[in-house]
């Protein structure tokens, strides 16, 4: 069942980065539905934070029950965990101490689930015995906590007391609600994103691949306890957290890499390889010539592959591969999986307009050891999460 969390959004500088937050935790797949301080609605407004949940934003506590079908104690206890973020000395205090003055502290105090808090304020405050007793008072009562960081705050002083970075606040959340880590002790490595191929020095032969996938499968192995390598081509994309990316360019580049970071377990192809490079890839700007365009001539790129597939000492018990079709869906994604030798092979209908190449959305047919399924069109961070469970269940003991 898809996980849902409560976010609290209290009154403070660093209440922007709650956007982020829900933007990344919805990517992840996981709802949440938002409820402001008051004075959080000085700092975001309610129509931004409705528009990046989904889902309806609650202010006040006398209003909850014209709002929405749930009163303040089934909503305390609808979620799987409750986050507050940003979390500010006072709202800190007011918990602390049992206040029940507004809706947030109403749902803090009602609550049978457990609370994640990120803090944010500034240095001293986050110093004085007043707040560090407040905090040892939370822990104490089994509050989870996710930051804060060190370094420059908004009010130009510099210390504790930073808000986190949303995406390490994710992967806090996560921990939470996932604790279970069936990959722990496994290394994967996985392929991203497309290759650039140059041609001189400022012209190159790329695809439309934006890494999405293969990003979103690194964070879905880091997120069961996975060592992750993750060697990306160039990506507009940040590195998710606790995977390790390697940057390449192209794809004799990715090769390498790849044999770099072997031995794994599991091998996931998800990068969109560039199949030819040039023969010889001038190193001057190429000049328009007056009577013809030039030929470029091509040579053929290392299949990364069929090559971490091929049998050996160092290849990964599990190789996972990817086949981005225009017709023909599984006759072609059939033979390619027997061609390339993986094991596995995730293939998936590229056509124009259907909007797979840089959208969220994905719709596989999974070639597996021995059955072939269509799974439905999910979200790309779903897909992650499902392949990133089967590798599991592949490797967990009792289905040796
Ligand atoms: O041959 P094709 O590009 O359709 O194969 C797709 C699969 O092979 C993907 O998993 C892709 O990452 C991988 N591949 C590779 N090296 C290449 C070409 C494709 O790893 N040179």
């Amino acid at each position: 069942m898809r996980a849902r969390i409560i976010l609290i959004i209290g009154g403070g500088i660093a209440a922007y980065k709650s956007l982020e937050l829900i933007r990344l935790l919805r990517k992840r797949d996981i709802a949440v539905e938002c409820v402001l301080t008051e004075s959080a609605t000085h700092f975001v407004t309610p129509l931004s934070v409705q528009g990046l949940s989904g889902a309806p934003v609650h202010t006040a506590l006398l209003s909850l029950a014209e709002d929405s079908q749930m009163d303040h104690i089934a909503l305390s206890r609808s979620a799987d965990l409750l986050v507050v973020c940003p979390a500010t000395a006072n709202l800190l205090a007011r918990m602390a101490n049992g206040f029940a003055d507004d809706l947030a502290t109403t749902l803090l105090l009602a609550t049978d689930k457990p609370v994640m808090i990120a803090p944010a304020m500034n240095v001293r405050m986050w110093q004085h015995p007043a707040t560090q007793e407040n905090l040892r008072t939370l822990r104490e009562r089994g509050c989870h906590f996710a930051g804060p960081d060190e370094g420059e705050m908004a009010c130009g002083e510099f210390g504790p007391g930073r808000l986190s970075e949303p995406e390490s606040i994710v992967t806090a959340i996560e921990d939470v609600l996932f604790p279970h880590k069936p990959l722990t002790g496994r290394h994967v490595l996985i392929t991203a994103g497309p290759t650039h191929e140059p041609i001189d020095p400022v012209r190159f032969i790329a695809n439309h691949s934006s890494g999405k996938q293969g990003y979103a499968i690194a964070s879905a192995c880091a997120r069961l306890g996975a060592r992750v390598t993750l060697v990306s081509g160039p990506t507009a994309l940040p590195c998710p957290d606790k995977v390790i990316r390697v940057d390449v360019t192209t794809a004799c580049d990715m090769l390498a890499a790849c044999h770099a970071a072997l031995p794994a377990d599991i091998a996931i192809c998800a990068a969109a390889v560039g199949d030819w490079r040039l023969a010889e890839t001038a190193t001057q700007k190429r000049k328009k010539q007056n009577d013809a365009p030039p030929v470029l001539t091509l040579v053929e790129n290392p299949d990364i592959l069929a090559t971490l597939s091929r049998s050996g000492p160092s290849r990964p018990t599990l190789v996972v591969g990817f086949a981005a079709e225009t017709e023909k869906l599984e006759t072609h994604a059939a033979a390619k999986k027997q061609r390339k030798g993986c094991d596995w092979l995730l293939a998936n209908d590229v056509s124009p307009g259907n909007g797979v190449f840089g959208g969220d959305h994905n719709r596989i047919l999974f070639l597996g050891d021995e059955s072939t399924e269509s799974w439905p069109s999910l979200p790309k961070a779903e897909i992650a999460t499902t392949l990133a469970e089967r590798i599991a269940a592949r490797f967990s003991p009792s289905s040796r």
